[in-house]
């Protein structure tokens, strides 16, 4: 199945993501705790993944994304966690990697 390693977690985290599953619901079924103000609504940026590989797997960009792209508030490279899905046909090999950014980091988790 394919990967989602969390890299600046520690330690870090390796989720498994099924074809058409979002990211935050890979990482919640994975156990891990994820910043999700909005309830996974596309309505903040709290659940923000640094993308660092990988991005091709996803799905595009979805309208909160774009959104949040034009007031400057996703920077390149970064996607939702909660609207980042991955395509159907992603192959089972595929790998995506990303880190935590600073202002989605949980007090009670450690990170590099
Ligand atoms: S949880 Fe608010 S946008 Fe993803």
């Amino acid at each position: 199945m394919p990967t989602l390693d969390i890299l600046n977690q520690r330690p870090p985290a390796r989720v498994y993501v099924a074809p058409g599953q979002t990211l935050l619901a890979a990482i919640q079924a994975a156990g891990l705790d994820w910043m999700h103000a909005c309830g996974a609504r596309g309505r903040c940026t709290t659940c923000r993944l640094n993308l660092l590989g990988g991005a091709e797997h996803l799905a595009p960009y979805t309208a909160a994304e774009v959104r949040f792209r034009t007031m400057g508030r996703l920077p390149d490279a970064s996607r939702l966690a909660c609207q980042a899905q991955l395509l159907p046909n992603t192959p089972s090999t595929a790998e995506l990697c990303g880190t935590v950014p600073p202002e989605g980091r949980l007090p009670h988790l450690a990170y590099t």
